[in-house]
């Protein structure tokens, strides 16, 4: 919600807009009960997950899309917002019309730090990799497991394409029995592989979050050949047992994590340059 209300780059309505210069905003949410309900091309609404979540707690459907989600949204008091594109991401796509390359599925970045390209993530300067969306997953006092996704999705993108991120299964997936993972990075390959989904069937199998992430994240490369060294995709999960693990194709995918004995910011490890 905090990330949505900023003017950034990726996430809420100040972020990076389609190729046609408007912001498309999806979101997911989750909970214990297998309980979901998802947002996606909703323009001009500020929080997308709050409008997920009036989707799960409020109709019989997990999924509303474009002009039929903002109708709902309203309905529901949600106002209609004027889009405002953060001084970032107005830069960057005045950058990007100079040429309007659009290079699917090939993320054709080599940005500056706090830059980004056709494609989220992007690479840094520094050599790492930025990354796209903000994925939550949490367990609470009793136990019980639950997630949200929320993004702007690829900057540039063509008008009215969906990445992983509200989509049940590729996103997010919860299985309380099991686990919960969330995914960022290039949507597009997370979806091929059902990833958020695979990840949790592994730690069914008995494999540990890290592992189970760093399974899926492998399949991705295996996938995409020589290609796996233009996307970013990374994998955040946790277990039954609270325990935590992440995995991503480059360095630069860092998560958080918050318990009663307070925060840490992690650096996830990846697979490409190990
Ligand atoms: N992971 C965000 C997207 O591809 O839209």
């Amino acid at each position: 919600m905090v990330t949505e209300g900023e003017q950034n780059c990726c996430v809420g309505l100040g972020a990076n807009p389609d190729r046609d210069g408007f912001v498309t905003l999806d979101a997911c949410i989750m909970d214990e009960f297998s309980n979901c309900g998802s947002v996606a091309f909703l323009e001009r609404i500020k929080h997308p997950i709050s409008v997920a979540r009036r989707v799960m707690e409020k109709t019989p459907h997990v999924m509303l899309v474009g002009i039929g989600a903002q109708q709902f949204a309203v309905a529901e008091g949600f106002p209609l917002e004027e889009q405002k594109l953060s001084p970032e991401a107005e830069k960057s796509y005045k950058d990007w019309l100079i040429k309007s390359e659009y290079k699917p599925p090939v993320i054709n970045i080599e940005k500056k730090q706090g830059g980004h390209g056709p494609f989220a993530p992007a690479k840094l300067d520094n050599g790492e990799w930025n990354h796209d969306t903000i994925g939550m997953v949490a367990m609470d006092t009793n136990g019980n497991l639950s997630g949200s996704c929320t993004t702007s999705g690829a900057g540039f993108k063509m008008r009215g394409r969906l990445g992983d991120s509200p989509i049940i299964g590729a996103g997010l997936f919860v299985d309380n029995e099991v686990g919960a993972c969330t995914a960022t990075g290039q949507g597009e390959d997370v979806i091929r592989v059902a990833g958020s989904h695979s990840v949790v069937e592994l730690m069914r199998q008995g494999l540990s979050p890290e592992m189970a992430c760093k399974k899926v994240i492998e399949r991705i490369i295996r996938i995409k050949g020589p290609k796996a060294k233009d996307i970013q995709v990374g994998f955040l999960a946790i277990n039954k047992k609270g325990q935590v693990g992440a995995y991503s194709i480059h360095k630069g995918f860092e998560y958080a994590i918050r318990t009663n004995a307070g925060e840490q910011l992690v650096k996830a490890k990846f697979v490409m340059g190990e």
